[in-house]
């Protein structure tokens, strides 16, 4: 009896372990996955007193909750096989973007970057895009509903550039951290490894890139679902020079706002520097996010 009594305490552990996730990733209540484990709830809550089952009870309920593992295993795979990302976020409303909070304090990531650069980047510059694409969002919608585009080229652009800016922005700041640095694993490094021969031969690439910009702009390590490889791009500004139809996995702001109060006009060391705070687990949590899409090959 007590191995009974584990088994439905592993499957009551499991339950709980799928919802979670579930509810983690917003899976939306209507989907039928939570029609699933909403009977295999049942299930559970039938067994008040599992002591009082029977043989003949209990291997019933072990066959109910058999068939629900498979459901979920297929209903998972399947939405893996088809690319599906797991978010259900409610979408952000026309000229309803916020600056996010970042992941750690405005000093978190000296001596490589200064609080004083920090603070400004997140609170002034990040801001203005957040701001300037809100703005161009809500002026193209103004265009749409009074069907004068007489601006449209305006406002598109600077749709391209504060939208960039702050798209650009927010992954930068989660793939910093305190005391990161090293070098990434698992499949992330097995496809630097197959791409560009090494990590070294990787890290050499990225920083001749990033010291490379002309101008302000960003380096950018990105995942090509078309050509399913990865690649490292230069993007002049936020958006000029993009190579469209990739996802960036690691991306380095080399606008002279990013560096210029610390190192004045020295990029390289800041470049250089840098690599001692790259949160490498957060690259790889945005590798295995974008590798999961892939389209046909051409
Ligand atoms: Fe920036």
């Amino acid at each position: 009896m007590e191995r009974f009594q584990n088994y439905i305490k592993e499957v009551i552990d499991w339950n709980d372990h799928i919802k979670t996730f579930l509810n983690s990733e917003n899976i939306d209540r209507n989907d039928d996955i939570w029609e699933k484990l909403d009977q295999l709830t049942n299930v559970i809550e039938g067994i008040s007193k599992p002591a009082e089952l029977n043989q003949e009870q209990l291997l019933n309920l072990q066959q109910q909750v058999d068939h629900l593992h498979d459901d979920l295993e297929s209903y998972f795979t399947k939405r893996q096989q088809i690319g599906t990302v797991y978010i259900n976020e409610p979408f952000v409303n026309i000229g309803e973007h916020k600056l996010p909070p970042l992941p750690y304090s405005y000093d978190a990531l000296e001596p490589y970057i200064s609080r004083e650069i920090m603070r400004l980047h997140h609170t002034k510059h990040h801001q203005s895009y957040v701001d300037g694409l809100n703005k161009a969002e809500k002026n193209l919608k103004e265009a749409r509903t009074k069907g004068d585009f007489s601006l449209v080229k305006h406002w598109s652009r600077e749709l391209a550039f504060h939208g960039s800016g702050h798209y650009l922005h927010t992954v930068f700041w989660d793939i910093m951290k305190p005391k990161g640095g090293g070098k990434p694993s698992g499949a992330l490094l097995q496809e630097i490894n197959k791409y560009f021969g090494s990590f070294d031969a990787f890290k050499k690439h990225f920083t001749e890139a990033a010291k490379a910009v002309e101008g302000v702009g960003w380096a950018l390590l990105v995942w090509s679902p078309r050509a399913r490889h990865l690649e490292i791009l230069q993007s002049e500004r936020h958006m000029l020079l993009t190579q469209w139809d990739t996802i960036p996995i690691l991306v380095l702001d080399v606008w002279e706002h990013a560096y210029y109060l610390q190192y004045k006009n020295d990029r390289a060391e800041y470049v250089n520097n840098w690599w001692n705070i790259v949160n490498w687990r957060a690259v790889e949590e945005r590798f295995d996010k974008a590798s999961q899409l892939k389209w046909k090959p051409f």
